[in-house]
């Protein structure tokens, strides 16, 4: 027998999951089934001032948990950022418990935070290689609740923490079953107060999430693992489909409702279960291009701010910066699986229909949702120039991880048409 044997077996991994209006008013209820007599809630500025992490800190007391809370999350965290997490809850531990009440860069943060206080060594450590030495986390976290106010990221479910390294200016993360959630408690009325421009970057990376693995290479295309290489992402699979195609039709029927009218509650709900679903398809399916191109578009802004995000704070947000190479993207893949591409476009949008489809359709459905919610037209609009395209690539080629589940061999030329393409969308 050949030594290339075909993968036949894919994973699936989930947390504990609690959704539904008024989920996050259990919090209390949930951590005193742990056993937890401290927890650190983990929250930020923009939050915080929601008031929603101190109501689910005040509910913990009825059940004798004191709760202390740290606003201090930076929006899209960076090494430095989670050090000062860290340092803050070495000095006010020890905790038995976290709560993340956020979006991914509050349960990001926690997920950092909860690792170095269970585990020895620096930060950099834990970092995936080439960045950082990769190492696994020696012992067991203690349990995190995730309680996600955006409807976007699916950090609640994932394994995966992402990080800024701000002296190599590159976007990279920990990787790591242990990071993932004991439980993720997702209350759509959480996301009511979040700005139009939050929800549509956001809902932009459920997008993103869902077509990306519904697009990935299927699993049996890769070579046989042994047990002790399997990873989280393992390509596509039936499982992984399943939540991708759902999270699709939700976010056709209610994301530019939830964009422009923010307290449509049946929006609101229908973006949370899609941001729910893409997480379980992504988390073990994996993403690829758009996802790949999304880290050097985020790690070398100029002087882009995008509306509703902290002001005087260059940034492309992470599902933005992932969206505006997607349609390209689509294009390029389309002939490695063109029934699945024409499927997402109609699950997208039931207006349109798949039989005698082409490269262009899903595009097209891409970009009109993109200018319907008021999405920058283009890498372009964000502040990058026909100039920066090898800069881009260069950044973009450093994502194998991520490559390696494009469903098509990708060059550095082909990265660099998809980037000029999509200077201007429309
Ligand atoms: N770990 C993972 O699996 C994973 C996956 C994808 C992305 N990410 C990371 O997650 C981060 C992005 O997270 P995000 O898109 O959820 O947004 P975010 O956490 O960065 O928050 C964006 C802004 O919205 C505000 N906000 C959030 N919820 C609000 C609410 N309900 N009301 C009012 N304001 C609110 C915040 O204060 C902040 O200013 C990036 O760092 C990205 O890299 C992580
Ligand atoms: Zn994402």
């Amino acid at each position: 027998m050949s030594q290339q044997q075909s993968e036949t077996v894919f994973t699936y991994g989930a947390p504990q999951l609690k959704f539904g209006s008024g989920a996050s008013d259990e919090v209390g209820y949930d951590l005193s089934q742990y056993g937890v007599s401290r927890a650190l809630v983990v929250t930020d500025p923009g939050v915080a001032a929601t008031g929603l992490p101190q109501r689910v800190a005040d509910q913990m007391g009825r059940f004798g948990i004191e709760a202390l809370v740290f606003d201090g999350s930076h929006v899209e965290p960076t090494d430095e950022s989670m050090q000062q997490a860290i340092d803050f809850a070495r000095d006010a531990g020890p905790f038995d418990a976290y709560v993340a009440v956020g979006g991914g860069s509050s349960i990001d943060t926690a997920k950092a935070v909860n690792l170095m206080m269970t585990n020895d060594g620096e930060l950099m450590d834990y970092i995936n290689v080439p960045v950082g030495k990769g190492a696994n986390p020696a012992n067991p976290l203690k349990p995190l609740v995730a309680v996600p106010t955006t409807a976007g990221t699916g950090s609640e479910s994932t394994t995966v923490c992402v990080l800024d390294v701000l002296s190599l200016k590159v976007k990279t993360g920990i990787s790591h079953a242990r990071l993932r959630p004991t439980l993720a408690v997702i209350d759509p009325d959480l996301t009511v107060t979040m700005p139009p421009g939050v929800t549509a970057a956001s809902g932009l990376d459920i997008l993103c999430h869902a077509l990306e693995s519904y697009t990935a290479r299927w699993y049996t295309t890769y070579d046989r693992k042994q047990p002790e290489q399997r990873v989280p992402y393992c390509g596509s699979n039936p499982i992984a489909d399943m939540w991708s195609e759902k999270a699709m039709s939700l976010l056709g029927a209610s994301f530019r409702r939830a964009v422009h009218h923010g307290d449509d509650r049946e929006a609101r709900h229908d973006m949370a279960l899609a941001a729910t679903f893409a997480g379980m398809g992504f988390g073990n399916a994996g993403v690829h291009i758009p996802h790949a191109n999304g880290y050097p578009i985020a790690g070398r802004v100029r002087d882009f701010q995008p509306k509703d995000y902290p002001s005087g704070h260059a940034m492309v947000p992470h599902g933005m910066s992932v969206a505006l190479t997607a349609p390209e993207a689509f294009r390029f893949t389309f002939e490695a699986a063109p029934e699945r591409h024409l499927r997402a476009a109609e699950l997208l949008d039931p207006g349109v229909s798949g039989d005698g489809g082409s490269a262009d359709t899903l595009p097209a459905v891409l970009i009109d949702l993109m200018r319907d919610i008021d999405v920058p037209n283009g890498i372009g609009a964000v502040g990058y120039s026909e100039a920066d395209v090898d800069d881009l690539v260069e950044g973009t080629l450093k994502q194998q991880r991520l490559l390696a589940t494009c469903p098509r061999e990708v060059a550095a030329e082909d990265l660099a048409g998809i980037f000029r393409a999509s200077l201007e969308l429309w």
